[in-house]
């Protein structure tokens, strides 16, 4: 993609049942992180978030909770959904609810389509449901449990609570008509579902058949009314799927929606069924274009397991913040995790990388040379002289660096283009090491040289400060004021990191990027 191209990007959109963890963090910080690299390639970048707040999960916890789910929503969404995104600093463009009224019009315009088109008929459903998953299970997604609360029951693998047994007349979506063009889809745009692991698991599961699909519920009325029929309420993934389109102004905003849509779509691995099978044949039916892509990502894992607040492993995005700020947080889910694969989570590993990369590794290094600018030329940034094989080195690899970590942003390999990144980090930190520029300042003669060392390691901070602005926002932007650059450091182009240099000033970095945190191993706390 080039400059001014759109890009669009999506998460899902997040139950309002509870509060958020660091699982749902996880997937709002990469979200950002590729939107924010996008816009510094000059493309019209569009970042959207939301809330899911429909369905018969909502509606039983806030009944549980002696409210009714619109309050209980409304307060989640305002003390809790929101202040996510200042907590872990995510630029979004957008905020869908799916009890917006521009989401509940899209919806039912959107049914009546389908309906209109012959897309949906009435029939009768019988089965079982994972109010958990909110999801229809076949016998195979269950299993006994041998013991425990629920021994001997059926259960959701997933949720390890009992199912229910539905009978009801529903409306049904002919989903079965789209297997063979879902498998033409995924044949013909062999990266329409990523990782390689997610893929074959969908066309698996594909392979086998596809049933009709229930889209209405009549037992309970917390929903999007079925337009011709206001006795039943539409399936609530079926409602929240179409957050991607209304937010855009689909069936009001024909020419903001044909800017943005398709859109990049990034999802857990657990939802990855309802995104590369579900959605693609809701829009097939619809006459629309599917998504660019579906990357299903990876889960974090607590002990070995999903971490989940159900099973009481959740941590809240601010335990981690708190002590070690928003930059931290999004480097270390970016970086020590593959994207794709599952990652553990552990304070040891946190704090042993916050150490070791951010405080000593990037941070160290920046505070180090412009305090060697400041003491050896009053702030002025020394001009290059004749460079050396050394100094052309860091050259080579401010260009490598940018261009490898621009790559594998395309391959969604965050964690490789972070990688990518670092090996000017440490190449920076070696040379100056190598380079020796207080030995260098006690002796005149040398004076060129040493203007030309502290020059080489400005320009490769001012690499650093670009290429690392989608991940570490904060630091960047003060590292960036720090060396005087110009303009602001958002709308820096990525292509200009490889060859940055600059001749002004450089003022003291107002605090040490990543200050030194002493924290109790056990715990995890400051
Ligand atoms: N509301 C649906 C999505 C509808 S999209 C049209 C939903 N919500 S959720 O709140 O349960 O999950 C939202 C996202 O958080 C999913 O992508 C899910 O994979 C992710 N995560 C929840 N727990 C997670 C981990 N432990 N690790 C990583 N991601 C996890 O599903």
């Amino acid at each position: 993609m080039s400059a001014g191209d759109s890009f669009y990007i999506a998460t899902p959109i997040f139950y309002v049942n509870d509060v958020p963890h660091i699982g749902h963090a996880y997937t709002e910080v990469a979200a950002d992180v590729l939107a924010r690299w996008h816009r510094q390639r000059g493309e019209d970048a569009w970042l959207l978030t939301g809330t899911d707040e429909h369905g018969q999960k909502i509606l039983r916890t806030a009944v549980a909770n002696n409210t009714t789910p619109q309050e209980r929503a409304d307060r989640l969404v305002a003390d809790s959904w929101q202040p996510l995104l200042e907590t872990i600093d995510i630029a979004n463009d957008d905020f869908i609810r799916t009890t917006d009224e521009r989401h509940e019009k899209a919806v039912a315009t959107f049914l009546q389509r389908l309906y209109d088109d012959g897309h949906i008929y009435a029939g009768e459903y019988e089965g079982y449901y994972c109010v958990g998953c909110e999801e229809y299970k076949q016998l195979d997604d269950l299993v006994t449990t041998p013991d425990g609360e629920y021994k001997g029951q059926l259960v959701c693998a997933i949720h390890s609570r009992p199912v229910e047994i539905l009978k009801e007349k529903n409306y049904f979506f002919r989903m079965s008509d789209f297997g063979q063009k879902l498998l033409d889809l995924y044949e013909s745009q062999p990266d329409f579902v990523q990782p390689a692991s997610v893929r074959n698991e969908i066309v698996q599961f594909v392979k086998q058949g596809l049933d009709d699909l229930s889209i209405s519920r009549s037992s309970f009325d917390w929903g999007v009314k079925v337009p011709w029929d206001e006795t039943h309420v539409v399936y609530v993934w079926f409602d929240a799927l179409l957050n991607y389109v209304s937010a855009i102004g689909y069936g009001v905003d024909d020419e903001q929606f044909a800017k943005r849509w398709p859109a990049v779509q990034l999802v857990g691995k657990d939802i990855a069924r309802f995104h590369a099978v579900i959605w693609p044949a809701m829009l097939m039916a619809a006459g629309l274009p599917v998504p660019r892509a579906v990357f299903g990502h990876g889960w974090l894992l607590v002990g070995g397991e999903k971490m989940s607040k159900s099973k009481l492993t959740g941590i809240a995005p601010s335990q981690i913040t708190d002590t070690f700020g928003s930059d931290a947080f999004r480097y270390y889910f970016m970086s020590a995790i593959t994207f794709g694969q599952d990652g553990s989570f552990s304070w040891e590993d946190l704090s042993a990388r916050y150490q070791a990369e951010l405080a000593n590794g990037f941070g160290n290094l920046a505070s180090r040379v412009i305090a060697m600018v400041n003491k050896y030329f009053d702030g002025e940034i020394p001009a290059l002289g004749e460079l050396t094989a050394s100094d052309e080195a860091i050259v080579a690899t401010q260009k490598r660096a940018t261009e490898k970590s621009n790559t594998f942003i395309d391959k969604f390999a965050i964690n490789e283009a972070l990688s990518s990144v670092w090996e000017l980090v440490d190449e920076l930190n070696g040379y100056i090491t190598e380079q020796e520029p207080w030995a260098l300042s006690k002796d005149p003669a040398k004076r060129e040289r040493l203007g030309t060392v502290l020059a080489t390691t400005v320009n490769g901070l001012g690499t650093l400060a670009i290429l690392l602005s989608p991940v570490l926002p904060k630091a960047t932007a003060k590292l960036w004021t720090a060396i005087g650059g110009v303009g602001e450091l958002s709308e820096q182009r990525i292509d200009d990191a490889q060859s940055w240099s600059h001749s002004g000033r450089v003022t003291a970095l107002e605090s040490s990027l990543f200050p030194r945190i002493e924290v109790d191993a056990e715990s995890g706390t400051a």
